[in-house]
């Protein structure tokens, strides 16, 4: 149903300033990390490249605003994950939907993804490429919920850790809306 969106927000969990702020640091962080690897591992053709590998779609404002404070020659190779249900915690799962990018041998891969939960996504996506023998290999995500499964996954670099609610904005969505709200937020329940 169409309507403002605006309406619907229970909470401002995290601005749309504190966001920029950590986002721009995270970004300088991370660009400072792989330019000491591109200089340790000198590049021959398409070895030494940075490429960057967002998880759409959440990713994608995250991603916007990340990159730009990362003032580095590197390439952005998107990929989707589908989350697949199922009937018990152990059965539910991540599958890849299309392709991984073909030539990422010897690269400097960074995995870029809205939110880490159960750690499925990050755990399949990390395994796939790692599998493609990158020359090095790092996860970045906006949020991390504070959860064990979450906690116990390894993740290289995070945003914010959130408690263990269902967010929106920034990208991340409920039901596909959402994305565009500026600020993380909680839904009122009326919303969902
Ligand atoms: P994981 O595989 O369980 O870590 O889930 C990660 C994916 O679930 C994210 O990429 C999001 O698409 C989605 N997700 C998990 N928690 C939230 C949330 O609070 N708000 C919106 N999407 C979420
Ligand atoms: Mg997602």
């Amino acid at each position: 149903m169409p309507g403002d969106i605006e309406n619907d927000i229970d909470r401002v969990l995290i601005d749309r300033d504190r966001i920029a702020a950590r986002v721009a640091e995270l970004g300088r962080q991370i660009a400072a990390d792989l330019e000491r690897d591109t200089k340790r591992h000198p590049s021959d053709e398409h070895a030494g490249e940075i490429v960057l590998v967002p998880i759409l779609t959440g990713s994608i404002i995250f991603l916007a605003d990340l990159i730009r404070s990362m003032p580095l020659k590197m390439q952005i190779r998107v990929i989707s994950v589908s989350s697949y249900a199922g009937r018990t915690t152990q059965s539910r799962g991540a599958q890849l939907a299309g392709e991984l990018p073909p030539d990422i041998e010897g690269s400097h891969v960074l995995i870029v993804d809205d939110i880490l939960d159960s750690g499925r996504t990050i755990r399949l996506v990390r395994k796939l490429i790692a599998e493609r023998k990158p020359a090095t290999l790092r996860t970045c995500v906006l949020l991390r919920k504070e959860i064990p499964e979450a906690m116990a996954t390894p993740c290289d670099y995070v945003g914010f850790d959130v408690p263990n609610e269902f967010i929106v904005g920034a990208g991340l969505d409920y039901n596909g809306y959402y994305r565009n709200l500026p600020d993380l937020v909680t839904l009122r329940p009326e919303a969902m």
